[in-house]
């Protein structure tokens, strides 16, 4: 047989956030065990991912943030980086769309579409903040989704039904920056046809076979038709659209992020010297393109991406699209706005990689969405992964230690129960290979537990204990195949449990591991010196668990219609309200600080003295409608730097349910007078 390359992806994580369980067990470790499987295989595989750092997701996170986007992008990526490292994740290159080299290569697919006459240039209304001065593409509006009627679809995209949209399409828009209702303006934008390419895509993609929710989803968006879709922005953060009457105006995040694959493999074949190697893998038709995404990234991944790939020429297309569906945690949507969810980073402060890779990979959100629970991952570490893998392991090696100097003994006449042990470990790495090849990583992780359980049972069965007196020769075969079976599991298991596989290797007396297929061939030899036997997973305390259950059982779940909720804040006396110089302030002056898109720098007038304070009050107010304004500030705020400015006090404010107000006194009064 050739050895055909394959090229996986996992989806670019935007970097502005950091990242939870649900993107790990949608679009990464099943990648990974994938891609490590297929490397024992001896396949040429290589695994490519890296940062999105463009679009509307980084600007709105850097504008709540009062940073700039490049302060965002290099926290989140730096961040990323490190846990999908701690995580075991072993992509071939981790790259960033924010380099030159993927800004050059994103600009070429644009300036080859355009040369081609595949673009169409459009002057249509969009939205725009009249409030803030500036349009709102994407997720800068949110509202009503036109399809399903979910109440908080996103501009470009409906979270419920996985609908990519057009802002425009949004019933009750509202821009997500102040507040306002947003107002229809003109500006020119490049389109892609992608109805024009419909009837040759849909024969491409009739022609293979896909998992059934990216077959579903693809033929309801070509049904209702693909139309043009607008490939530029006005923004200014972003890939520069390369032409002349373009300035200004960016390319749209999921027109270039895609790229940022190709991108990182142009890194990739640079970093090993080898500059034109990323073609052997992009440009060649017999490459398998793999894309793991979770599935609100399907119409990106199965149209819009293979489309440009086809029009641009020469391209692969991807042979498999393993979307997956969500991850619930303790049976709740996780929700970053209100911050439910696990983070990848709190997880590795606590606990070691391995187990929560088994976890997920056992319980992986293939066909439908699953829930992690912390009860069932305790127990999946505990019951499982402990008691019958690391019990397993442990008994077998412990006894080879005590009883036969810690040299293997030789196998001889097999009784029936040896054959079926020998039979199990002959056959189990087809058949797990057979779950992975299929991207069924749950049936994987299944598999190789049923083989633990197996070897467990043996060794219970066969009892050598007790054979060790009365028929040493059957003892001596037991501890012989329970060995070769440590080691065939060894090699099963590093595809999830990497490190644990690892660890195992020295306690085998083994260097390097054997390849995949040569797991199941029992062939270490008689008197082979195994190394010192460890403990592979220690199990996790019920104390701990619950203290993890509590932490997220006090995320409150926004409030549904009805009063504001009651803050609990404790009662105080006099004394404790005296403590604060609250006093009446004039504003003599605001300006906006560079670079924070929601600071102010204030002057204020304290009757006799003046002062400046920072507050983030610019996404509501201008400084022209502050200045002359009567206010109320925290005079006796320990002074503090705000992005570097000095600011000494605060000033006082409500936040309401689309912004946030000053607050004032009623009627003309003078500044400097106290509070009481
Ligand atoms: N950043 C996107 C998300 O998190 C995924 C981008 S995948 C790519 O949903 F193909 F565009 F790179
Ligand atoms: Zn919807």
């Amino acid at each position: 047989m050739t050895n055909p390359k394959i090229l996986v992806t996992s989806a670019l994580p935007y970097a502005n956030g950091p990242l939870h369980l649900g993107h790990i067990a949608g679009a990464y470790l099943p990648a990974d065990i994938y891609v490590r499987y297929q490397r024992m295989k001896g396949r040429d595989v290589i695994y490519i991912c890296g940062s999105d750092e463009h679009g509307v997701p980084i600007t709105v996170s850097a504008d709540n943030e009062g940073v700039s986007p490049q302060e965002i992008v290099d926290r989140y990526h730096a961040m990323n980086r490190e846990a999908f490292q701690k995580l075991g994740m072993s992509f071939d290159n981790y790259s960033r769309t924010s380099l030159p080299l993927h800004h050059e290569t994103a600009q070429e697919f644009f300036s080859i579409f355009h040369r081609n006459g595949d673009l169409i240039v459009k002057t249509e209304e969009q939205f725009f903040s009249e409030k803030s001065r500036r349009f709102l593409p994407d997720r800068y509006v949110e509202g009503v989704c036109p399809h399903c009627r979910y109440d908080r679809a996103r501009g470009d995209q409906c979270d419920k039904c996985g609908k990519w949209l057009e802002p425009r399409e949004l019933i009750d828009p509202v821009s997500k920056i102040d507040g306002s209702r947003p107002v229809l303006r003109k500006t020119g934008h490049w389109y892609f046809p992608m109805g024009r390419f419909a009837a040759e895509w849909k024969t491409w993609f009739d022609a293979n076979t896909w998992k059934e929710n990216v077959r579903n989803y693809c033929m309801g968006w070509y049904n209702e038709g693909l139309g043009d879709r607008p490939i530029t922005r006005d923004l200014h953060w972003g890939v520069p659209v390369p032409l002349e009457e373009a300035k200004g105006k960016v390319l749209y995040v999921w027109f270039d992020a895609p790229i940022g694959y190709i991108s990182s493999t142009q890194e990739w074949a640079q970093r090993i010297g080898d500059p034109d190697r990323w073609k052997d893998y992009w440009c060649d038709p017999e490459t398998r393109l793999v894309h793991f995404i979770g599935k609100d990234n399907i119409v990106f991944h199965a149209i819009l991406f293979p489309m440009m790939l086809s029009r641009a020429g020469g391209y692969v297309l991807p042979g498999a699209i393993p979307a997956n569906e969500y991850l619930t945690i303790e049976g709740r949507k996780i929700s970053t706005s209100q911050n439910y969810a696990i983070w990848l980073k709190d997880y590795l402060d606590l606990f070691p990689p391995d187990p929560l890779r088994y976890a997920l990979a056992a319980n992986a959100p293939e066909t439908k969405d699953t829930d992690f629970s912390w009860k069932q991952f305790q127990s999946r570490n505990n019951d499982e992964l402990a008691d019958i893998l690391g019990n397993f392991v442990n008994r077998t090696l412990t006894f080879v230690h005590r009883y036969y100097g810690g040299r293997l003994p030789g196998a001889g006449v097999l009784s029936d129960r040896d054959r079926a042990m020998r039979e199990a470990i002959r056959r189990a790495p087809q058949e797990m290979g057979e779950a992975l090849e299929a991207f069924e990583v749950r049936r994987a992780a299944k598999r190789f537990m049923d083989v633990c359980r197996t070897a467990n049972k043996y060794f219970n069965d066969a009892a050598p204990w007790e054979t060790r007196k009365s028929d040493p020769g059957a003892c001596a075969t037991t501890l012989n195949l329970c060995v070769q079976t440590v080691r065939t599991l060894a090699v099963l298991m590093a595809p999830i449990l990497p490190f644990s596989s690892a660890r195992l290797l020295p306690m085998l007396g083994l260097e390097t591991l054997p390849a995949w297929d040569a797991a199941g061939d029992a062939d270490l030899p008689e008197g082979h010196a195994l190394g010192d036997p460890g403990i592979l997973f220690a199990k996790i305390e019920d104390d701990v668990i619950d203290r993890e259950i509590e932490k997220l059982a006090r995320i409150s779940q926004p409030a549904a219609a009805g009063p504001p909720e009651k803050a609990s804040v404790p009662e105080i006396g006099f004394e404790d309200f005296s403590k604060m110089d609250l006093r009446t302030a004039r504003v003599i002056s605001a300006e906006r600080i560079p670079d924070a898109d929601k600071l102010l720098r204030i002057g204020i007038d304290l009757g006799g003295e003046t002062r400046q304070i920072v507050a983030g009050v610019a996404q509501f107010y201008t400084p022209e409608e502050l200045v002359g304004k009567t206010l109320i500030v925290v005079a006796n705020l320990k002074p503090a730097k705000i992005r570097g400015v000095e600011s000494r006090g605060m000033l006082l404010a409500v936040k309401t349910g689309t912004g946030l107000r000053l607050l004032a006194p009623d009627g003309e009064t003078e500044p400097g007078l106290r509070i009481s």
